[in-house]
């Protein structure tokens, strides 16, 4: 079991941290992943990861919140993100937190996109004491629109995504959102 001081936070089987510069190329191959990258415009250039990197790092020193970095416990391996970010563009319901994942290929179906997403959702509402988390997904995403639901997020509506209005595919995208004023709290 790896030091578990290092992570933010912890579920059961998952670490939670801030990124590293040595999170950039697997990261990068996470997200040159056709398959992966399946419900999303196009892969990463190496560029936009570490931009990404860099934009996640300081969105956790100012906000104390960010796609985490997402480590097995058991022995430390990265297996991508689970976390929580800022979403700025124009629409109707931003600004606004988000909950979101992206985990490589070989650890998909294993449950750790649920147990981390509903750790997240947790830390979010208890810790951090945001009333209100949105998540966000290419209607034809059924599988991360599952775990949407799975966590406990109610759906809102579908919407023309304003960064995907040229993409035929993916530009028609489903609103859940978990509202703390709704609920009296969220235990996993
Ligand atoms: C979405 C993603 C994070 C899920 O990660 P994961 O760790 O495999 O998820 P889990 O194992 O916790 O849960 C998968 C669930 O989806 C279900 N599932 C699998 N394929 C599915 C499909 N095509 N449609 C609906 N549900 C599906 C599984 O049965 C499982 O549900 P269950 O536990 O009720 O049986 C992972 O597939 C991924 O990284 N995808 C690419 C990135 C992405 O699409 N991110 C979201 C962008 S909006």
């Amino acid at each position: 079991m790896k030091n578990k001081k290092k992570y933010i936070f912890t579920s059961q089987r998952l670490g939670f941290r801030n990124w590293e510069s040595t999170d950039i190329e697997e990261m990068f191959q996470i997200n040159t992943d056709e398959e992966v990258m399946e419900f999303f415009p196009g892969i990463a250039t190496k560029e936009q990861i570490i931009d990404f990197i860099e934009r996640m790092k300081s969105q956790f020193v100012y906000k104390g919140f960010c796609y985490f970095a997402v480590d097995k416990l058991e022995n430390g391996e990265f297996i991508g993100f689970i976390g929580l970010s800022e979403q700025t563009y124009e629409a109707e319901f931003t600004p606004c937190i988000d909950i979101g994942w992206r985990i490589k290929r070989n650890e998909w179906n294993k449950g750790f996109a649920t147990e981390g997403a509903k750790r997240c959702l947790d830390y979010a509402l208890n810790d951090l004491k945001i009333k209100e988390i949105y998540s966000i997904a290419p209607k034809i995403n059924t599988k991360s629109e599952h775990i949407m639901t799975k966590i406990g997020l109610r759906k809102q509506y579908e919407f023309e995504h304003p960064l995907l209005i040229n993409d035929e595919r993916l530009k028609i995208c489903v609103l859940y959102k978990y509202d703390l004023s709704k609920n009296t709290e969220y235990s996993i």
